[in-house]
């Protein structure tokens, strides 16, 4: 009986340092370099991994404007950023990325204003159910094509500075993507459907879209001195989850008060793309933990990255062929 109980305790040990090593191992950024005279955009800075990432991105003294939907949030943010870093450089400027024009209205204002980019930081993101007021699935809509757009509009300005980068929020979930191109076009939406399984689903296809997206935007910038990167930034506790029925919290919060990252480990990820010397020869590629890794072989697919890029570009009117 004794035995059992001593045998199930280390199987339980096991299991559980097994998964902290993997699915929920953490990682540090280990990069000194500072950030003044910089310029920063973090979409969706306002709460979880991108406000953990503002926050040191202004403590090592970044000009960084959270481009975030709502307003109060976003002040709210400001002053728990300032508060903690004693900076004075962190600005809101709206953005909703469920509207195309919306995204355009702030590339203008941001190009109006500010007088240079160094860093794009595509980090906001949402699972759940509904479209945009362009009629997109909201996922595809927000995690993709509203970043998509917005790092198009801005890219002759990145061009500009000595060196700067766009970073893409993708997800260790791109694994479970799939690209249907025609329903895409007939849809607007990549994946259907009203049960969370469903729009988990569309979420994945979301974030596989990032990842290719990171990848054709590496090649459209050779020659350049703007880098690129997609990061998966480990499984983390933040408001991502909101949208998921109850009795999936159910399951899922006992899980994530065991397992689950702060947002500061969260950050570090996009940290390490943000701030690390010498990862340029890297551009396009996928990042985790700190280091470069191999995503599915679907999201380093040429020629479906080609495509996307160019249906994207149809969907959010930057060519007119359609
Ligand atoms: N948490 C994880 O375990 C995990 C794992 C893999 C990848 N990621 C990725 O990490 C990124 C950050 O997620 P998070 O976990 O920090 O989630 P979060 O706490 O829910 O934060 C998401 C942010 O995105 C913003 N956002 C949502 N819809 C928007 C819109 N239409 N326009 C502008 N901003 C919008 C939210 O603004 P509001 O507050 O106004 O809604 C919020 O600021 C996402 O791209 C996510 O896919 C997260
Ligand atoms: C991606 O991978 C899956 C499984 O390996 C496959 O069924 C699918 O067709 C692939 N291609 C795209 C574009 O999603
Ligand atoms: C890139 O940066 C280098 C060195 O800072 C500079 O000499 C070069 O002209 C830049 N290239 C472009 C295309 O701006």
């Amino acid at each position: 009986m004794m035995l059992l109980l001593i045998g199930s305790i280390v199987v339980l040990v096991g299991v559980y340092m097994l998964l902290v090593e993997t699915i929920f191992k953490s990682s540090e950024c280990k990069s000194s370099s500072d950030m003044v005279g910089k310029t920063v955009i973090i979409t969706g800075g306002n709460t979880g991994i991108g406000k953990a990432t503002a926050c040191e991105l202004a403590r090592r003294g970044a000009r960084v404007i959270l481009s975030c939907r709502n307003k109060q949030k976003a002040e709210e943010a400001i002053k728990d950023i300032e508060l903690e870093t004693g900076s004075t450089d962190v600005v809101y400027m709206q953005l909703d990325l469920a509207n195309l024009k919306a995204v355009r209205t702030f590339a203008e204002t941001f190009l109006k204003t500010e007088s240079r980019l160094d860093l794009l930081i595509n980090n906001a993101g949402l699972v759940g159910d509904g479209r945009t007021e362009d009629g997109f699935g909201i996922q595809f809509g927000v995690n993709h094509l509203g970043h998509f757009l917005l790092t198009c509009l801005l890219l002759d300005c990145l061009k500009e500075a000595p060196s700067s980068r766009v970073i893409t929020l993708s997800s260790m979930a791109h694994r479970w993507g799939k690209i249907d191109l025609d329903a895409l076009v007939a849809n607007k939406d990549l994946g259907t459907g009203r049960y969370s399984w469903q729009f988990f689903l569309a979420y994945c296809n979301s974030k596989l879209c990032n990842a290719l997206f990171t990848h054709e935007l590496a090649k459209r910038l050779k020659g350049t001195n703007v880098t690129c990167y997609s990061v998966h930034p480990g499984v983390v506790k933040t408001e991502l989850s909101r949208h998921v029925s109850l009795w999936q919290m159910v399951f899922v919060d006992p899980i994530s008060r065991l397992f689950f990252l702060d947002p500061k480990a969260g950050a570090q990820t996009t940290l390490h793309c943000a701030l690390q010397e010498g990862i340029e020869p890297l551009s396009g590629r996928y990042f985790a933990c700190c280091t470069v890794q191999e995503p599915c072989s679907n999201a380093t697919d040429d020629a479906v990255a080609k495509k996307l890029w160019d249906v994207s570009e149809r969907l959010c009117g930057l060519s007119d062929t359609s």
